[in-house]
Parts: structure tokens; sequence; C-alpha cells
């Protein structure tokens, strides 16, 4: 039985229907409030709103639950392999092993990039931020397959899908060696997905590649974890994009600029440099406590804090714990672990953040684990946006099949009322 909020407004009074998921999640479906009143909604950041209703990904924010399409993050983390929660989150299912061997085959076939890309790298300055490069890459990667751009039929989809599945690791990779000097090189056809990434960045071009199982499982773990995330910026953006009708690559080469922002996935970097300034000043923990409190100091504790999770965020929890391993396993001992570890129990036993049920987001351990592999803290979000390629592809691919409008919200104008022009020569 539907139910209906009403709305009470200049002595009328309209209703408007309940829109209820199957989590029990309840929305006003107000498609028709402007119609009906003449009213819009205001909501900046647009906490408040729901922009769709997708069957991907379900978080509780309350109870830190996050599950991509009804499987639990712990039992993926533990249990999957990155292409197969990918195959997951972009077709509905876990596949059989047929579907994924086809699924690895038909990607591996798009594992190459036209010569010509690789000259527009090339002329990136040295110290070009390896986010801006990626999104420019992904970007050219339309010139240099124009039939991915308005794609309509599923099967169009699919091919634009395992072209950018094959192609964005290797991007990811030249940006990285181009970032540490390294020649750009392809990997190897007969690895698996993750462990070709692995190759594709760290083999050395003196030396025979030799494949680290610590690494590739930290990897793996860590692309799953970054995989999806319902409506976050980054993805809102690669929805908005698709929604023109632009293509894969031009929605997701904006979801790569979207995710460069130090609020959202550019926390990892900024994580790593406020923990090596505490450090180098000391390793002051209460001095920075400070700092992130005082609203007259820009400061904030990054890694912290989350507008959905108002309790821990369920895939802190497993990188910080993949954190102890990885670094354990290698041998290495970071001092930034321990000063990250003092931080997060001074935050939680603080009744600031207490108050505001700021906990450790994704982003307050991963930075550690990529540091350990050896990725440079400037490339981080570039890992964290080659996890994040699969969810913004099924989202995109859910915007598309359902038919979904141009997103174009609406305003309040609060500027200038109508005024006559005034020639220069009066001003
Ligand atoms: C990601 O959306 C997603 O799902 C994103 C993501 C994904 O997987 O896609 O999970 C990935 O982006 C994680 C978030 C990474 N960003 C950071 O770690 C940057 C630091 N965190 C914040 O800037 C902040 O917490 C946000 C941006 C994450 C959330 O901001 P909101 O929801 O807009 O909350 P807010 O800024 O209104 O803060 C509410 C209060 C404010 O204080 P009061 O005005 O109430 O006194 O909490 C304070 C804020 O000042 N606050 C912080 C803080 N985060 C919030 N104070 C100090 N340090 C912080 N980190």
């Amino acid at each position: 039985m539907v139910k209906f909020a009403k709305l009470s407004y200049d002595g009328k009074s309209v209703e408007f229907p309940l829109v209820e998921g199957t989590e029990d999640e309840l929305a006003i479906d107000i498609k028709s409030l402007r119609a009906a009143t003449n009213l819009i909604t205001l909501d900046p950041g647009f906490k408040n709103t729901g922009s769709c209703q997708s069957a991907i990904t379900f978080l509780d924010g309350e109870k830190g639950v996050l599950r991509y399409r009804g499987y639990d993050i712990e039992d993926l983390a533990k249990n999957a392999d990155f292409l197969e929660v990918a195959f997951l989150l972009i077709f509905g299912e876990l596949p059989t092993s047929e579907q994924l061997d086809k699924f690895l085959v038909d990607i591996k076939e798009e594992s190459y990039i036209d010569e010509d890309l690789k000259k527009i790298l090339e002329s990136f300055p040295s110290a070009a931020h390896p986010m801006g490069v990626l999104s420019s890459l992904t970007s050219a990667l339309t010139a240099f397959n124009p039939k991915t751009f308005d794609v309509e039929s599923e099967d169009e989809m699919y091919r634009a899908i395992v072209r950018i599945m094959g192609k964005l690791p290797v991007l990811v990779a030249w940006v990285f060696r181009k970032k540490s000097g390294l020649p750009l090189k392809y990997g190897d056809y007969a690895l698996g997905y993750v462990e070709n990434i692995a190759r594709m960045m760290f083999r050395k071009p003196n030396k025979e590649y030799v494949a680290n199982p610590i690494i590739d499982q930290a990897l793996n773990k860590l692309l799953i974890l970054h995989a999806e995330h319902e409506q976050n910026c980054s993805t809102s953006t690669v929805r908005i994009v698709g929604s023109s009708h632009a293509g894969l690559f031009a929605s997701v080469a904006a979801g790569i600029s979207a995710l460069w922002g130090p609020l959202h996935g550019g926390a990892n970097q900024a994580v790593v440099e406020m923990l090596e300034d505490i450090r180098k000043d000391g390793g002051d923990i209460d001095k920075y406590m400070i700092k992130a409190k005082d609203k007259s100091d820009p400061f904030r504790l990054m890694g912290f804090g989350h507008r959905v999770y108002k309790n821990f965020d369920p895939r802190a929890r497993i990188i910080k714990k993949a954190a102890n391993e990885v670094l354990e396993n290698l041998g290495i001992v970071d001092p930034v672990l321990e000063i990250a570890k003092k931080l997060e129990q001074a935050a939680l036993n603080d009744p600031y953040f207490a108050d505001r049920k700021l906990y450790p987001n994704v982003d307050f351990y991963s930075g550690i684990i990529y540091r350990a592999m050896g990725i440079s803290t400037e490339t981080f979000t570039v890992m964290f946006a080659l996890g994040r390629l699969p969810g913004w592809i099924a989202q995109w691919r859910e915007m598309r099949l359902n038919k979904e409008p141009i997103g174009r919200p609406r305003q309040i104008y609060v500027g200038q009322n109508q005024r006559p022009f005034v020639p220069l020569n009066k001003r």
C-alpha cells in the first residue's frame, strides 16, 4: 500500500507518494512538486536529497554497513577477487567461472593504448599531478575509441565497459611509472587482472619481475574496498555527465576529476601528508587535535568524518588490519602508522569528534599501505580511481539502462533584479 507525505502551504495541502526501498528506506517522491505547488526544494550538498533509485550498493551509515549487490563488504574483501567484484557490481550477480574467464579475456583483448596517446602522456611536465594526467588521458580515450561515445545498446555498452576496464589499468600504471621516471611498459597477457596491474606498475627495467603475493593480495583487497560507494561525489558526477549521453570514458574522466579533491578521494594523499607533518613537528598529537577543533584554523583531521557514516566506516576497520599485516609481512616499520593509531585513539576519546560522530574513513589508513608498496603519495588517489572504476561503470550503466533523464537541478535566484544597461562612458 502506497504511503503519502502531506505538504501544507499557503492554505493548501498537497500529498506526495513515498517510495520505499528494499531495506525499508523511505523517500518523498517530489517529481510533481513544482507543478503542484510552484515550490522547489533547496538542499546544498544534497545532504537530504536522493538522486535516484539504485540496486547496486546499500549503505547504513548509522550501523556502519556496506553491501555490494547484497554481499557484505567484509565477505567480499576476505573471499573475492577484484575482477569478480567488478562483474558483480556491473552486471548484478557473482560470475560463474565461465563468465569470469570470458570477462577477463574480453578485457585483456583491450589492454593496450594507442601509441599517439602515449605521446600525450609524455608531453605532461613531470611535476604534473597524476590525477590531472589520468583524467586528461581517460578523456582522450574517447578520441581513440569514437564508437564508445553515445552508446545505446547493451552490447555497445559492454564493448565500452571492457575497453575502459582494459585500458585504465595501463593508464594508471603508466602515470605511476612516468611519475617514478620508469619506462612505460605493458604487463603480461598470461596474468590475472590484479597481478598484471602490480606487474605493470612495479616491474623494473633492469631485472625480471618477481610477483609478491603480499602486494598482490593487499592490492586486491584495497581495490575491492574502494570499488563502489553509492551516490558519493565522484559517482554522482559520473551519473550526471553520463545523463547527457557524453559516453562512458568522458563520464569516468569527470569522475576522476571529482575524486581528486582532498575532501573526497584526495584525502588519502592529504592523510599521509598530514601524518608526515605531525611526525616532522615532533609527533605532538595534542597540538593537532586542538587545531582540528579550532574553527579559526583551516586544519582538519584528514581521513576523519563522512557524509553518510556516523559510525565506523567498515572499510577503515578492514584497511587498518591490512596495514598492520602488510607492513609486518614486508618487514616495514613506518612511524606514521603509529602516529595514525595515536591520532585515532585521541579522536575517538574526544567529545568534539564523538559528538559529531567523526570516525576514521576509508582514506585514513589506505595511504600507509600504498606507501609500503612503494607508491608515491601523489599517486594514492590514482589507486582509489582504479578501485572505483567498476562502481562508476555500474552506476553509469544502471542510469543509462533505466533511461534516466538528463540531470539538471533548479535553483533559487538571489541576484540583482532587472536593471537597464549602463554605457561604458557613464559607469
Ligand atoms: C571519501 O561520500 C562518500 O561515500 C565518499 C567516500 C567514497 O567511498 O566515495 O567514502 C570517500 O571521500 C571519504 C571522505 C574523505 N574526506 C576526508 O577525510 C576529509 C576530511 N573530512 C571532512 O572534510 C568531512 O568530514 C567530509 C567532507 C568527509 C564530510 O563533510 P560533511 O558531511 O559536509 O560534514 P561537515 O563538513 O558539515 O562537518 C560536520 C561537523 C562540522 O563541525 P560543526 O560546524 O558542526 O561545528 O564536523 C566537523 C565540521 O567542522 N568536521 C570535522 C571533520 N569533518 C567534519 N572537524 C575536524 N576534522 C574533520 N575531518
